[in-house]
């Protein structure tokens, strides 16, 4: 039997921390419990969300209609699919990413570790195909499977049919609006290629001899000094993508600007870093009203109080403003807002 909630508040359950309450809150633990509600023709209407580790969420005040909770829980070897190259995982949506990672990483299940510590719940990494420190999640999903909460239609989708691309997939699409990821298959390579030519792994590594763990322990040593801490202060990570520029743009742009920071994206295209255009046009660790860019990487906003998303609005607005005056650059906000 499913448990609602009337008129719930979401305020605990993002780590933003941002003001909000939803009509209908429900927890969906077992896919049972969602082939239920799909089956009940009074939620067949309302729009419906789907939340998991509410890390990647700009939520606003009142969201209309049907809020999901993921809790859905698996992790399975899948031994039948193993191949002289590969192994491969069956890992429910609900499961929290870094337990999922350092699971992965007490067991030999070696490739991941770069992508230690990111928030959130193993269904939420190929919506926005998180990434860090050289290596995107892409790499390793081998298919995602879920369901239309609308229709009922169960799709199995290949990493190809993902459509995968820096902070992106079709999981961000209108079309897959009420698409409920159920369960992520990951393809973990045998033959392991470490990965570490980031700079700052690149730079302890060359003294160090690299194994899977110390990259490990290096990246969560790196996030835990430049990331702010969500307890103290609730945060979505980046708040803004990298923008993709052509090069010829780039070179423009660094002839006025010389120490802009800049990496290859493909043949002709080029990607700056949010962060430093953030900086330059000095955010860095000045608050506006409740929120700020934190001060020792202004990519990430930071809630200083009881912010609510108008004031966020008001700081992403200012900011993206005089990064397009000033740089001729548009910003993208990263996370999903609701
Ligand atoms: N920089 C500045 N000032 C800042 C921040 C950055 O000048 O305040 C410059 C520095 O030169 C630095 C460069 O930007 O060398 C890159 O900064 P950093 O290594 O911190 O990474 P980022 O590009 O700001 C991206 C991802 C992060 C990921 C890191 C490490 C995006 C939107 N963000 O940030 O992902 O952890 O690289 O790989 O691509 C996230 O998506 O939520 C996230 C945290």
């Amino acid at each position: 039997m499913l448990e609602t909630k009337n008129n719930f508040p979401l305020t605990l359950l993002n780590t933003f921390k941002l003001t909000s309450r939803c009509d209908l809150f429900i927890q969906i633990s077992t896919l049972a419990e969602l082939k239920e509600f799909i089956s009940l023709p009074e939620h067949k209407t309302a729009r419906k969300r789907i939340l998991g580790g509410g890390s990647n969420l700009i939520l606003s005040e009142h969201i209309q209609g049907i809020v999901l909770k993921n809790n859905l829980k698996k992790i399975e070897i899948d031994k039948a699919k193993e191949t002289a190259d590969a192994y491969f995982l069956n890992i429910g949506s609900g499961e929290n990413w870094h337990q999922f990672v350092s699971w992965c990483l007490e067991n030999k299940f070696y490739g991941m570790e770069n992508l230690s510590l990111i928030p959130g719940t193993v269904g939420a990494a190929p919506i926005q195909n998180i990434g860090a420190y050289g290596l995107e999640v892409k790499n390793f999903i081998f298919a995602v499977k879920g369901l239309h909460l609308n229709s009922g239609i169960e799709k199995t989708l290949t990493n190809s049919q993902c459509q995968f691309e820096y902070r992106n997939s079709i999981f961000k699409t209108a079309a897959y609006a009420d698409f409920f990821i159920t369960e992520v298959s990951f393809q973990i390579p045998k033959k392991n290629s470490l990965e570490y030519s980031y700079g700052e792994l690149k730079e302890y590594f060359s003294t160090v001899t690299p194994t899977p763990e110390l990259i490990a322990q290096k990246v969560i040593e790196i996030r835990t000094r430049k990331l702010p801490d969500l307890e103290k202060y609730p945060n979505v990570g980046s708040f803004f993508k990298n923008p993709i520029i052509s090069k010829t743009q780039c070179d423009e742009l660094k002839a006025k600007f010389p120490t802009l920071v800049s990496y290859p994206y493909g043949l002709e295209q080029t990607k700056l870093s949010a962060g430093q255009l953030i900086e330059l046009c000095h955010f860095k660790g000045a608050p506006m009203g409740t929120f700020s860019m934190y001060e020792k990487q202004a990519l990430v906003m930071v809630n200083l109080g009881n912010g609510d998303f108008s004031q966020v609005k008001n700081l992403a607005d200012k900011i993206i403003q005089t990064v397009k005056n000033q740089f001729g650059v548009t910003l993208e906000i990263e996370p999903l807002t609701w």
